[in-house]
């Protein structure tokens, strides 16, 4: 609706995994669905938001009126948000981005041998780190995936890439990968909070109500 809390606001947001090729028939990936990142998604649109998602693989369907760009590795996934984000108020990163990718990519299948073999890694780009460097106008909400010290890792991260606000999550066998529900917790510049498990729907509803209380007005310069 033309009235929502984030009518006349553009949002990016990343949802799903990505995969790191080691050769044409092998990758990298982890156990992200794109569930977060498609509710909330359709809850920005909801409230109004010109939504654009860029996505890693998922068997999902983009929200009504939302507007998908498909990508692959991390490598496609910040080069495709650097395309639009300039045009965006708010940045969302709710994708499993793999911090490491195969340091070589095989033109042909790699070939089996008798021994062991070993697999050297390099580091992929921070995209939402990027983005709050690069454009500090935007709003960036950012999550952490943890199965450790979720509250104090989740502060640290927030700190660590820059971000307006954060939202954690333990995630786990048992935990908010691919579920229908989840719980969070958000922090967020002088203050936290936490959102008992629900659905990522209604996570996504109280995260947007979280954002647009913390967005610049439109009219600030
Ligand atoms: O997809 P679902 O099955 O619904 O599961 C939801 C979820 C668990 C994937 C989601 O809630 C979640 O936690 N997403 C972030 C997963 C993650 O990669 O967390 P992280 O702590 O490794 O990364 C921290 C933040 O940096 C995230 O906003 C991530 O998108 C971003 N990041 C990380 C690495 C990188 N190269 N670029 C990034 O932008």
């Amino acid at each position: 609706p033309a009235d929502g809390v984030l009518a006349g606001r553009q949002v990016v947001i990343t949802a799903g995994p990505t995969r790191e090729a080691l050769d044409p028939v092998r990758f990298i990936t982890n156990h992200s669905s794109g569930r977060m990142g498609y509710a909330l998604a359709a809850a920005c649109a909801g409230a109004g938001a010109r939504v654009t998602l860029v996505s890693g693989p998922t068997t999902l369907e983009a929200p009504p009126g939302v507007e998908r760009i498909d990508v692959q590795s991390a490598a496609d996934m910040h080069a495709a948000v650097m395309e639009v984000i300039g045009q965006a108020d708010i940045f969302i990163g709710a994708a499993a981005v793999a911090d490491y990718r195969p340091a070589t990519t095989a033109a042909d299948k790699i070939k089996k041998a008798d021994g062991d073999s070993q697999l050297a890694l390099t580091r992929t780009r921070d995209i939402i780190a990027d983005v709050a460097r690069d454009h500090p106008r935007v709003f960036t909400l950012g999550f952490a995936a943890e199965t450790t010290d979720m509250e104090a890792s989740t502060r640290a991260k927030r700190e660590r890439k820059g971000l307006s606000m954060i939202a954690g999550n333990v995630v786990g066998p048992e935990h908010a990968f691919g579920r229908e529900d989840n719980a969070l917790f958000v922090v967020w510049d002088g203050g936290e909070r936490s959102l008992a498990q629900a659905s990522k729907a209604a996570l996504a509803e109280q995260l947007v109500a979280l954002v647009a209380e913390g967005v610049r007005p439109i009219d600030a310069t």
